[in-house]
């Protein structure tokens, strides 16, 4: 026996295990004082833990308590790219690491491991973990945790008739919602002020709950909703969004919810925020496939760039509708290209592809308002075909070019009838070619063409009514050719140039 330790001794002491490895505990339960942080293995610094170690630390959490975790596991040695640590939740859901510094989880089920496998390097590991019994409890201010119970509940309610999908804020949220028949969530991630990936994971304070309130069964946090690129769909008429502990970095980032009635056919489902272009790959050859984007207040638009691929795209002002009825745009095969790019606006834009697999190309929230190529499209105010309020309803667009282009505007519905006003003006190096202005008194001509050649273009819409209809003008724009002189003088460049290559 006592050469035996000598042996296991001797073989630690060659492998560099430091004397005090820490065994590998049982389950880590709710201290008697639940105000007490458990940190593991002892508090204060991360300790080095051996290659080759495993162990599974298994979180206990009663249900209808939540506990927080901070988790540190840092390789002395990154070549290998192997996973020392892996994060299983409540619901079996693993997220793993190769690298985990002060990494936060929020466990509010029973069933939560920590697993840590240091492979061939050793590993600065450590974990604590602070128990909240729900929702009292919180408010702690050392760990600035704040009851939930203290947050301005948030009631929604979605039916299949809205064609207006509902946004919460996930920063402070604790959000009831009902729907007529199941409520679909999505999470929009806004990344327009922090680092992406930092602040992403933060949205794992948010959870989602499958019914009435946070005793209900956790679905899952708003980061793992963004990252399945699917909705989370409530079993009955009820859900519940809440986040644990206010977190500022969350800020701005939305869930959007809607009725299931209207999302039902849609199978990957994408929220798409931050202000940058990107390649949408979406793939509806089984099922749709479906991104929303957000701008708060509508104040900023997408820019529909290009769709390559197969299937047609439906583009709505607001969610998908059984209705149709915010349908703005729909782009198939046959059109692919030709009357893009197209400036799209709106508070939720929903882009659905049925029937193909294609890449769309867009700019969020990153305006169109620069012409380089002809364009054959058509402007349209935010609220145009939706019944959304806004507190400053005047709506301004403006394009602009490097290059003469020919302007035409065709207007095929305008809402004057609460004293708005609509302007259309065209100027060439700030002079004006055309510029009109219409009211109730002086509405414009439906279904005429206006023209000019100019480098700029503004459309100027002027309300007050907050629920003011808008407009929808038919507009393209078409690059001019150089003029007759310019044309001949560059031929006989050309041909100078011609002659002197013989
Ligand atoms: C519980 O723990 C907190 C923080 O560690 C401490 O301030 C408090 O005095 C403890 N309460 C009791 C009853 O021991
Ligand atoms: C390991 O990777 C992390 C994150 O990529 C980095 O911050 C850290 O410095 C790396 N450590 C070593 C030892 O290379
Ligand atoms: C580890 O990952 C990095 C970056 O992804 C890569 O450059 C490197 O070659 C990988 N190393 C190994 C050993 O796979
Ligand atoms: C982790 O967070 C704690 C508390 O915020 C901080 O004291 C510590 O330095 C952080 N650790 C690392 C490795 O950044
Ligand atoms: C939601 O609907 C319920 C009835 O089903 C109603 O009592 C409540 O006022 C509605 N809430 C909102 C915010 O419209
Ligand atoms: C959740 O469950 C706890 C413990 O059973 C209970 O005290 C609390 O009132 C419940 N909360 C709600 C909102 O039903
Ligand atoms: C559309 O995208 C395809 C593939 O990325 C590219 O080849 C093409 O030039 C793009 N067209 C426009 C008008 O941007
Ligand atoms: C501009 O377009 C309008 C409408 O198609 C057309 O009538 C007009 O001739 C065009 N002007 C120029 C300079 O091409
Ligand atoms: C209509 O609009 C004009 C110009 O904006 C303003 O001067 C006038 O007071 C408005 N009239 C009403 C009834 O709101
Ligand atoms: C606008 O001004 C620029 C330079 O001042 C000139 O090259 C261009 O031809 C002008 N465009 C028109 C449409 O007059
Ligand atoms: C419409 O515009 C005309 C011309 O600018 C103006 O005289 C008239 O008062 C306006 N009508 C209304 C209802 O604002």
């Amino acid at each position: 026996m006592r050469s035996y330790i000598a042996i296991l001794a001797l073989l630690s002491f060659f492998n560099g295990v430091p004397a005090n490895v820490p065994d590998c505990p049982g389950p880590f339960n709710p201290p008697n004082n639940i105000s007490t942080q458990v940190v593991y293995p002892v508090s204060g610094n991360p300790a080095t833990f051996p290659t080759d170690y495993n162990c599974v630390y298994q979180i206990n959490v009663p249900q209808g308590w939540s506990s927080y975790v901070v988790v540190t596991a840092i390789p002395s040695s990154n070549t290998t790219n192997s996973t020392i640590l892996q994060v299983i939740d409540f619901n079996q859901k693993v997220e793993n690491f190769q690298y985990a510094n002060n990494e936060t989880f929020y466990f509010v089920a029973p069933g939560g491991r920590i697993k840590l496998s240091t492979q061939s390097t050793t590993v600065s590991f450590q974990f604590s973990v602070q128990w909240f019994s729900m929702p009292h409890g919180f408010g702690n201010s050392l760990f600035q945790i704040s009851d939930i119970a203290v947050y301005q509940p948030t009631f929604v309610n979605v039916s299949a008739s809205d064609s207006q999908a509902s946004t919460v804020d996930a920063y402070y949220i604790n959000c009831h919602v009902t729907a007529e028949t199941r409520v679909s969530a999505i999470t929009i991630y806004s990344d327009s002020t922090y680092d992406r990936a930092d602040q992403l994971k933060n949205l794992r304070s948010v959870l989602i709950f499958d019914g009435p309130n946070e005793n209900s069964t956790c679905l899952g946090s708003a980061y793992q909703l963004f990252k399945s690129n699917r909705q989370f769909v409530s079993t009955a008429k009820t859900l519940t969004i809440v986040q644990l502990r206010p977190n500022p970095y969350t800020w701005g980032s939305q869930l959007l919810i809607q009725d299931f009635e209207n999302t039902k056919e849609i199978g990957e489902y994408r929220g798409v925020g931050g202000q940058d272009t990107r390649s949408i790959v979406m793939d509806a050859s089984k099922q749709a496939s479906a991104f929303s984007t957000y701008s708060y207040i509508g104040s900023s638009s997408d820019c529909l760039f290009n769709i390559t691929g197969t299937g047609k795209l439906d583009v709505y002002n607001g969610g998908k509708s059984e209705s149709k009825s915010n349908l703005i745009a729909s782009y198939s095969d046959s059109s692919n290209g030709v009357n893009l790019p197209q400036k799209i606006r709106g508070v939720v834009r929903t882009y659905v592809l049925t029937g193909g697999i294609a890449t769309v190309q867009i700019g969020v929230n990153n305006g169109c308002s620069l012409l380089t190529t002809n364009v054959a499209g058509f402007i349209s105010s935010r609220g145009y075909k939706t019944d959304l309020a806004f507190r400053y309803p005047d709506d301004w667009q403006w394009f602009f070019s490097n290059g003469p282009f020919n302007y035409t505007l065709n207007v095929q519905t305008v809402d004057l009838s609460k004293n708005e006003s609509l302007q259309l003006r065209i100027a060439s190096n700030k002079t004006d070619v055309l510029n009109v202005v219409y009211n109730s008194s002086n509405p414009p001509m439906l279904n005429t063409v206006l023209s000019g050649v100019g480098n700029e273009m503004d459309v100027i819409y002027l309300a007050v009514n907050p629920k003011t209809k808008g407009f929808y003008i038919d507009f393209t724009a078409t690059k001019v050719e150089k003029s007759a002189v310019k044309t001949y003088g560059f031929i006989m460049i050309c041909a100078i140039i011609w002659v002197g290559l013989f």
